[in-house]
């Protein structure tokens, strides 16, 4: 591995170690001051720039030509998915979004609803006569593996795989020691061959056999006459898998926190469909489950008075643009009413998340069983919350709590 591969790596080292267990959890201060004193700023130890103006950050959003997905070759490193839409620019970028907006049209994902209703009062069966559950554990990350295992028509048997393939993926370096980028470069490098060797088996039976799930359709899919690559559906495959399960379990996860530290707001939300889905808007500004997107710059550019040089790497902070008070009243408040709600956590422009129609589905259906079926959710006595110790993901690794059926 290069030097310079391992930098990368770098960009989502915490801003300051000092900062660790409290900034997991709460990194809003720290946001908001950083966005007050220096919307935009180079970060020498980290080597990059960090974006915290949600004007800035839609400036760049909105501008694919200068600020590109595609990782600089110096850059790619074992997370990269060079060929995937994530990473692609048009005009490849386009083609790409063709084939794979196919599978999460509303039609397409409306047939879903009742399998993700059954599998979230089964989940919820489990669990109900004990009075308690760790909320992470026995439901944010059982229930989005199942659906996208679904939708991808593989075995729900090797969601346990899954989970570990896509935490793996997503982790953090520990700290900017070499040994620690190392040893995590290393660790993601075997999960993604093991990722990779799983779908091309997957890819190859569908080849010869397909069946009516997403994997078959993105195999035999054509736009302008032309297949998909072998390698771009693996590495869509493997984005589906990753992208689609953190984020989901991090709001379900972020909003069942948010019941326990504001308890007064389940009755009002409970039973209550249309509340829900503002407090889920809401849930996805104030606790968003992706924290920072990168964007690379095609040339050199002056971008507010900053002079950015071709290559260089632009981390933009969806949680702090989320908190703007230039575009939010109050924004440090939760209101579960809050409307329009302009939130950035899906992103923005020609990358908008494609799962954005599924996992709104996904929290609405599965959220609205939780609230009707788990009364007075608190937090177990005693227990702590335990961060996601990743600067790019906000959410919970354990969240046990009480409940009455
Ligand atoms: C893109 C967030 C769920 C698939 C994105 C982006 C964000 C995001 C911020 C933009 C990336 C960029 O501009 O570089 C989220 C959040 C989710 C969620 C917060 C849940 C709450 C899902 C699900 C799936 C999915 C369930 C699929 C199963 C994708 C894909 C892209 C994407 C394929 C790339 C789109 C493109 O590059 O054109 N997501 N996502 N996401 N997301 Fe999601």
């Amino acid at each position: 591995m290069t030097n310079e591969s391992l930098e990368l790596e770098k960009v989502f080292l915490p801003f300051s170690e000092n900062e660790l267990p409290s900034s997991f959890l709460n990194p809003f201060p720290t946001l908001n001051r950083l966005r007050q004193t220096t919307p935009i700023r180079y970060d020498e130890t980290r080597q990059c720039w960090d974006i915290f103006g949600y004007q800035e950050i839609m400036q760049i959003l909105k501008a694919p030509e200068c600020f590109s997905s595609v990782v600089p070759g110096k850059f790619e490193n074992s997370l990269s998915l060079p060929e995937s839409i994530l990473e692609l620019d048009p005009p490849q970028h386009t083609k790409l979004r063709k084939i794979a907006g196919k599978a999460f049209a509303p039609a397409a994902l409306s047939q879903l609803e009742a399998k993700i209703a059954s599998i979230a009062n089964e989940l919820i069966d489990r669990v109900v006569q004990r009075g308690e559950m760790d909320f992470v554990a026995d439901f944010a990350n059982p229930l989005p593996v199942i659906v996208i295992s679904e939708m991808l028509g593989v075995e729900q048997n090797d969601r346990a795989l899954f989970k570990h393939w896509s935490d793996t993926m997503v982790k953090s370096p520990a700290d900017a020691s070499p040994e620690s980028l190392e040893r995590l470069h290393t660790e993601q490098l075997q999960a993604r061959r093991e990722l990779e060797a799983y779908f091309q088996k997957v890819i190859e039976l569908r080849r010869s056999d397909p069946q009516e799930d997403l994997i078959s359709q993105i195999v035999h899919a054509e736009v302008d006459g032309e297949t998909l690559t072998f390698n771009q559906i693996v590495e869509f495959c493997i984005l589906l898998l990753v992208a689609g399960n953190e984020t989901t379990t991090n709001l379900f996860g972020n909003f069942v926190r948010l019941l326990t530290e504001r308890s007064e707001l389940q009755p009002a939300v409970s039973g209550n469909p249309e509340r829900l889905k503002t407090m889920i808007e809401e849930t996805l500004r104030f606790y968003s489950p992706v924290q920072a997107l990168l964007r690379y710059t095609k040339q050199d550019i002056d971008l507010q008075g900053c002079h950015l040089k071709k290559d260089d790497v632009l981390v933009l902070w969806l949680t702090s643009a989320n908190r703007d008070p230039a575009v939010f009243d109050r924004p440090d408040e939760l209101d579960i009413d809050r409307s329009p709600n302009p939130h950035v956590a899906f992103g923005f422009g020609i990358h908008f998340c494609l799962g954005a129609m599924l996992s709104r589905m996904e929290a609405q259906i599965a959220l609205d069983i939780v609230m009707r079926r788990l009364c007075n959710i608190r937090l177990a006595p005693g227990a702590a919350l335990t961060p996601i110790p990743s600067t790019f993901f906000f959410g919970l690794q354990a969240l046990p709590i009480e409940f009455d059926p």
